[in-house]
């Protein structure tokens, strides 16, 4: 059962993620920053897709945790930077004060460099039994889908697009950027890690790029109807800065049955698996779509 699946390797990487920053000292603002700031609650959706490809192939999951640990570091940095006053300016985030609004701004922007930086070095200095050859394009991949031409990308289109109305080519370059690809990120380098033939590769792509999708639709969404108790960050941030969201171009109404068609096709690009070995991939992009959190 998927909660199940989910729970457990939510505790796996929690576990992991502790390990690895728990190391840290000094500066202290720094550390414990940094510990706040990804140790707090997250669905940890993005190292869990990983995981799930490691065990589509019946791989040691220990191959793939520091790349794993690494993303969700990334993630977790795009998540303080992207609440901070001069982004989203938002004051929680996983039912919590923000980075910036518990340590400061200046420290909320140094925690978001720092585990940007170590994940890298997590990604180098923790990987075993990974060819080297796999290990750097691990590292190219990660940077490259961080970067400018992935989530930065994204994000400052984000920005630029506030208070205008944009094209419907612009609103699919944010969220394929700003969301899609780190979520895509994962499901790669699963699939690299375990040597997917390039059909299976292709096959797993599509897939996560339609989760990328389906999830960034899915948070437009639930930033009209959450509830603040369940997705633990402010409702209505998205009209009060008044995003281009899926939402605000084709209603509500609209976008569910836009995401609805995303998650079919989603599956359907898993259709050259045996069903019984993706079970999981098609409960998760399910539930991606009526997730309340
Ligand atoms: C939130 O991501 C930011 C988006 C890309 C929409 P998640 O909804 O995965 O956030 P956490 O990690 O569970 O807090
Ligand atoms: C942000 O998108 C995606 C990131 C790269 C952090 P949002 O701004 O919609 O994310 P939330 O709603 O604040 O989590
Ligand atoms: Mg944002
Ligand atoms: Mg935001
Ligand atoms: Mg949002």
């Amino acid at each position: 059962m998927l909660k199940d699946y989910l729970k457990s390797k939510r505790e796996l990487v929690d576990s992991k993620i502790e390990f690895y920053l728990d190391r840290l000292e000094y500066p202290n603002v720094i550390a414990e920053g940094m510990r706040y700031s990804v140790l707090n609650g997250g669905k940890r959706l993005r190292p869990i897709l990983l995981l799930m490809v490691l065990d589509l192939y019946k791989k040691d999951l220990e191959l793939g945790i520091p790349s794993a640990v690494a993303i969700e570091l990334i993630h977790s940095y795009s998540l303080v930077h992207d609440d901070l006053p001069a982004l989203d300016n938002d004051d929680y985030r996983r039912g919590k004060l923000t980075t910036h609004k518990k340590f400061g701004e200046a420290e909320a922007i140094l925690i978001g460099d720092a585990l940007l930086t170590h994940s890298f070095s997590i990604v180098t200095d923790e990987t075993e039994r990974v060819a080297p050859e796999k290990v750097l394009k691990i590292i190219s991949m990660i940077s490259r889908y961080a970067g400018i031409n992935g989530m930065i990308g994204g994000q400052m289109v984000d920005i630029e697009s506030e208070k205008r109305k944009v094209s419907l080519e612009t609103l699919e370059y944010i969220h394929t950027n700003k969301t899609g690809k780190l979520l895509k990120l994962p499901v790669e380098i699963g699939a690299i890690i375990s040597d997917a033939t390039k059909d299976e590769y292709t096959a797993l792509e599509k897939y996560s790029e339609c989760i990328g999708l389906a999830f960034q639709i899915k948070d437009d969404i639930l930033d009209i109807e959450g509830d603040f108790e369940k997705i633990g960050k402010p409702v209505g941030s998205d009209l009060e800065l008044e995003k281009t969201t899926y939402p605000s171009i084709f209603g509500l109404q609209k976008s569910k049955e836009i995401l609805k068609e995303v998650v079919q096709t989603a599956k359907k690009s898993l259709e050259i698996f045996e069903k019984e070995r993706v079970q999981m991939f098609l409960e998760l992009a399910d539930y991606i779509a009526f997730r309340e959190s």
